[in-house]
């Protein structure tokens, strides 16, 4: 295995100066896949005008958002000033949806600030009559942080929603059924909980706690992303709520997991982020994975440096 990570793009600054003068977007520009698929734009979420041509008329047909969660980038700002920009890009999403559109947000509660931003954010989509609440999904993340003196946080939040009426495909883990004995009458007949399952696995239900957090060993990992998510998690979200062809954004785009989500399950994406050095990691990604067949760059790096 390849032993050449990036540090965290976010604590270097030097690093971060050489890296940008690879990137081919600057802050306004909007890349377009030669193949016709995606779109990855240097972007502000907040900005309608922005999302508007980098969705350049596609309805969305799901959204997987995973913003900052108001403790890193967003520390020195108060809760009411992560709301109100929040605001402002999941409108950018809702006047944008299709007919039929499914959202999810994935979010934290910091437990040592009252639980924020989760609880206000919830209290914000009230606001969004065009959305009805589905489901408070809660996924394992193995790595956490804490204290002997607490409970290690270790679950990440993310909220479900619908506008319309879109199709919802169950999914299954990996996770083959166990439970045998439980027994129900169905059309007169006495049945036994394999007979009346569809799959010999179980279901995640809404607590995820089959999906392994990205680390460097995973063919997936792409190092210098502080916050990538797994791409099992992403891509449960995509097969359940859109279809192939499918329009879906992420306006939160970092290491471009959503981006190569869509592209493994031919569905069509418009992601941007405010960096132009996650957008080039997100491009880099996306070719890397039409080139080798690989999702990431193990403990290697995207711009093929020696660190
Ligand atoms: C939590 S990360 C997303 C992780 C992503 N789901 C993944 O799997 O790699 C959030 C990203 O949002 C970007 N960001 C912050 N503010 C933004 C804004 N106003 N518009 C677009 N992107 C923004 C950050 O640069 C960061 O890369």
């Amino acid at each position: 295995m390849n032993n050449n990570p990036l540090p965290n793009l976010d604590e270097n600054p030097e690093l971060r100066e050489k890296l940008l003068r690879e990137c081919r977007l600057s802050p306004g520009e909007i890349w377009s896949d030669p193949q016709g698929r995606h779109k990855v734009g240097c972007i502000d979420a907040a900005d309608s005008e922005q999302t508007a041509h980098l969705l350049d008329g596609a309805c969305i047909d799901i959204a997987v958002h995973d913003p900052p969660y108001n403790l890193v980038i967003f520390q020195e700002r108060s809760v009411e000033e992560y709301i109100n920009w929040s605001r402002r890009w999941m409108a950018n999403t809702v006047d944008n949806l299709a007919a039929d559109a499914a959202v999810y947000i994935w979010l934290g509660a910091d437990q040592n600030k009252g639980f924020q931003p989760l609880p206000e954010f919830m209290i914000m989509m009230r606001e969004f009559h065009e959305l009805t609440s589905r489901s408070f999904i809660t996924m394992r993340n193995q790595r956490g942080y804490g204290t002997q003196h607490n409970w290690m946080a270790i679950r990440q939040e993310c909220l479900y929603y619908i506008k319309g009426r879109p199709e919802f495909k169950v999914q299954y883990t990996e996770i083959p059924k166990v439970l045998k004995g439980y027994y129900k009458v169905v059309g007169g007949e006495l049945t036994e909980n394999s007979e009346r399952g569809r799959s010999e696995n179980i279901r995640p239900g809404n607590v995820w706690h089959d999906i392994q957090q990205v680390f460097y060993r995973m063919e997936e990992n792409v190092s210098g992303c502080y916050a990538q998510k797994p791409l099992k998690a992403i891509e449960r979200c995509l097969l359940a709520s859109s279809q192939e062809d499918g329009a879906v954004a992420d306006f939160f785009a970092h290491a471009g997991t959503t981006l190569i989500a869509a592209e493994r399950n031919r569905r069509r994406c418009f992601t941007c982020d405010t960096d132009p050095l996650f957008c080039e990691i997100t491009i880099r990604r996306l070719e890397h994975l039409r080139k080798t067949g690989k999702t990431g760059w193990q403990n290697d790096n995207a711009f093929g440096i020696t660190c």
